[in-house]
């Protein structure tokens, strides 16, 4: 085809990335930009999410330069900027975004997110009719997709996002690694895991042979928690090497002994401009109160940043591929305010376009994990939640060594 033939020549699409980074979204970028530019847009990449079309805006070419989709994070860099009046910051920005949009002629919007990001989309695209397309992006797996699970006859209203395949890798292998360590002092290691509102990526730490796990959909009250330590007792006690690696979400409601109350605990007493606080510190509240009540050494470890942290992997690479397909049909019917995603969960060979379909942007919220993935009584993920992650990641392999040595008695 004639470059002069191209259907959207003289046009320009913007891709912006907002939120927290995942490993997935320069594979979105890059996807979303090689896909438009063969139907002939000029690619725009908005610097630092939202507010990059602030002030005098802050937008780079990406048309015709080189990209790295399998390099990590964003190279469009990234903010939790609000345009819209929040408590933090009670002026409007929406006039300044508006100017910046057409300043630099853009018309399509692409924008990269989770609810906050996606969300302040969509308002331009009902309020000021800007054609926005959302992409899904985010580890914690929270924004409802509306992916269905297929498990035993039963549907699952399940979640799959962009950053979640990665991640859930990640912690899975993180996970794998501590057993060395734990076995060798015969400790408790509670592993505190992203996630914020849910429990998805918690999850993941199975792969990597955890067992029992707090998620923040299931609250610790008083009652809950001393059931909890009797569980942990009795597990400890039984695993042949006296160890147990107990994931726990950052956002765990934990009843606190000394002040009588359920809360999250923060690590920060800062929001965001979308209102979000940060959590962090669960894990050493935990863990001292397993050796405190128990008398069993315990030790936290938080797997933080390191979730988010490295290259895409294939799954990812994959789904990104897939979905920026899917936001060509968009583009060709000038169906905006929609966001690409997979209809149902599958294996990495049947991501394919066909397995996709588009929602309303106006429909997306947060997806708590389903009841059917975490048995609460238990402290345990499901067979269901394992057939849900075993669609998307691998069972990482770890050396495992089993001994049990004859016990010397000294002679005489
Ligand atoms: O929402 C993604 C996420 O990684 C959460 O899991 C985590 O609570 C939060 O972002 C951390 O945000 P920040 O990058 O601002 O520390």
């Amino acid at each position: 085809m004639k470059q002069e033939h191209k259907l959207f020549k003289g046009k320009t699409l913007a891709i912006l990335s907002g939120g927290g980074d995942t490993p997935a979204i320069n594979s979105s970028i890059e996807s979303v930009r090689n896909r438009a530019s063969m139907l002939g847009f000029k690619v725009y990449g908005i610097l630092k999410g939202w507010k990059g079309l602030l002030g005098d805006g802050d937008v780079v070419d990406l048309t015709h330069q080189p990209y790295d989709g399998l390099y990590g994070g964003t190279a469009l860099r990234s903010s939790r900027t609000n345009p819209f009046p929040s408590k933090k910051n009670p002026e409007s920005r929406v006039p300044q975004v508006l100017k910046n949009l057409e300043r630099y002629k853009i018309d399509v919007l692409v924008s990269i997110g989770g609810d906050d990001t996606n969300g302040a989309a969509k308002r331009l695209y009902e309020t000021e009719g800007i054609p926005v397309i959302g992409f899904p992006k985010t580890i914690d797996n929270d924004l409802r997709t509306k992916t269905i699970h297929h498990y035993h006859g039963k549907e699952i209203e399940a979640v799959l996002c962009p950053g979640f395949p990665s991640a859930a890798m990640s912690v899975a292998e993180f996970t794998g690694k501590l057993k060395t360590t734990a076995e060798s002092h015969s400790r408790i290691i509670v592993l505190e895991v992203m996630g914020r509102d849910a429990g998805w990526l918690t999850g993941s730490a199975i792969f990597g042979s955890a067992d029992l796990a707090l998620i923040p959909e299931v609250e610790m009250t008083r009652e809950r928690k001393d059931f909890f330590f009797e569980v942990v007792r009795e597990t400890y006690l039984s695993a042949p090497k006296k160890t147990l690696i107990i994931p726990v979400s950052e956002g765990v409601r934990w009843f606190d002994d000394k002040t009588g109350k359920l809360d999250v605990v923060y690590a920060s007493s800062e929001v965001d401009e979308y209102g979000h606080p940060r959590f962090g510190g669960i894990s050493g509240i935990i863990a001292s109160e397993i050796t405190n009540r128990l008398k069993i050494e315990a030790r936290a470890q938080i797997t933080g940043y390191y979730a988010r942290s490295g290259d895409c992997r294939e799954y990812d690479r994959r789904l990104t591929m897939t979905l920026a397909d899917k936001v060509v049909d968009l583009l060709l019917r000038e169906d905006y305010g929609k966001m690409p995603v997979m209809k149902k969960i599958v294996t990495y060979p049947e991501l394919e376009e066909f397995n996709t379909t588009a929602i309303d942007m106006g429909n997306v919220g947060n997806r708590p994990l389903p009841e059917e993935y975490f048995d609460s009584n238990k402290f345990r993920f499901t067979d269901a939640y394992i057939d849900f992650l075993s669609h998307i990641i691998p069972l990482p392999q770890f050396r495992e060594f089993t001994y049990d040595f004859p016990v010397v008695i000294p002679e005489g």
